[in-house]
């Protein structure tokens, strides 16, 4: 059919091409940490914390709750989205067989930290190192279905998401006034405490093969509407949880470098969502939200009181909001917050954003 050899090699050339490039295209991608993170893990379990009455859910593409701590969509759907990959299925949930282990898996889990003891009043959570002993079972299946080499090279070449750290004050530090921790540990000490540990899960993770880790900071936790409900009189940040993330986030930086530096490549990335969060506060006009402080869904001052349930006021209009619960941004502000994720500048990601490490992965 083909009879000139030489276009034939080209022929064959650009097929070979063209298939490594979607082949790079194509990255797994694992998720691990907290309700801002989670899609959908806590439904299997008995906890408290749980998205799965509406009006979560509202603005997802089937209108119902999936778990998510959103209206719609959360921060890693849209990078899976932005990127053109599947999202990720929740670990636990039964659709995740065979081939669909190819996308990766979402082990996060609302109500998590970095400490073991951080939401023990939330019961039955899969607590972070749960998370990642799930992720080497991942592995084990993954190889069943292509081999032991191939999950390696998956998982060396995936992008992994983990999202922890404001559960540490939000509950557990600052959840009752002489909490044990707070006994234990001034803030100035607590913070390096957690931050240590943090190190260790992040080593973990390195350990069972994770080279590319986008690792977010907290963001101004005082500025949720629930602490705003309970602390604030005039919508001005709750001054002690505001001391919490401006400690934690730059000492995070810091110990992700220390790691860069230990293995020597750029594994750890770091997303400065504290600033993310700040600029929507400081001008949520510029943003076109018509509130940072107000919830859309929930009741009392602020609609920060309790929890969005479905006899909570709601906001007709999702989008104008910051918050859609008293804790948990809407899908809009998730939306701008990957767009920095993935363009932004050394500002707001360190050492580089999403889009030039893509970018990079995929010349390799
Ligand atoms: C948390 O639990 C894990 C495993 O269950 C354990 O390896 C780790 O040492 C614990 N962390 C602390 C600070 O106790
Ligand atoms: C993403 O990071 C690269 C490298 O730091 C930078 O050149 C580029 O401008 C950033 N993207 C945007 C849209 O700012």
């Amino acid at each position: 059919m083909m009879k000139n050899p030489r276009i034939y090699t080209i022929f064959l050339l650009i097929l070979v091409l063209g298939d490594l490039s979607s082949n790079a295209e194509a990255k797994a991608f694992f998720v691990f940490g907290d309700s801002l993170v989670d899609n959908g893990n806590n439904n299997y379990l008995v906890t408290t914390a749980r998205a799965d009455a509406p009006p979560y859910g509202i603005d997802y593409p089937s209108h119902r709750p999936t778990g998510r701590f959103s209206n719609g969509l959360n921060i890693p759907d849209i990078i899976s989205e932005t990127n053109g990959w599947e999202p990720t299925l929740p670990y636990l949930s039964p659709e995740l067989t065979g081939q669909k282990l190819l996308v990766g898996a979402n082990f996060a889990s609302a109500g998590v930290g970095v400490l073991n003891d951080t939401g023990i009043q939330f019961v039955n959570i899969i607590r972070i190192y749960q998370q990642l002993n799930l992720f080497k079972q991942y592995q084990q299946r993954l190889s069943e279905v292509i081999g032991r080499e191939e999950t390696d090279k998956v998982v060396k070449d995936s992008l992994v998401l983990i999202t922890l750290g404001g559960n540490d004050f939000v509950n557990n530090y600052y959840l009752v006034p002489f909490s044990i921790r707070s006994q234990q540990y001034s803030l100035e000490d607590y913070v390096p405490f957690v931050i240590s540990e943090y190190k260790k899960v992040l080593h973990r993770l390195y350990n069972l093969g994770a080279r590319r880790v986008l690792v977010t900071g907290t963001g101004p936790l005082g500025c949720v509407p629930a602490e705003l409900a309970q602390h604030s009189r005039n919508g001005e940040c709750a001054a002690e949880l505001m001391r919490a993330a401006a400690l934690f986030n730059p000492q995070l930086v810091q110990m992700l470098d220390q790691l860069n530096r230990k293995f020597g490549a750029n594994v750890f990335i770091a997303a400065n969502t504290n600033q993310m969060h700040l600029d929507f506060i400081s001008n949520p006009q510029q943003f076109g939200f018509v509130t940072s402080k107000i919830a859309c869904c929930g009741q009392g001052p602020y609609n920060g009181v309790g929890l969005c349930t479905p006899l909570s006021n709601l906001c007709p209009n999702r989008d104008a909001y910051v918050f859609w619960d008293p804790f948990h941004p809407s899908e809009r502000a998730n939306r701008l917050i990957v767009q920095q994720i993935l363009t932004g500048s050394n500002t707001y990601m360190h050492p580089m954003n999403l889009s030039t490490i893509l970018a990079m992965d995929s010349r390799a």
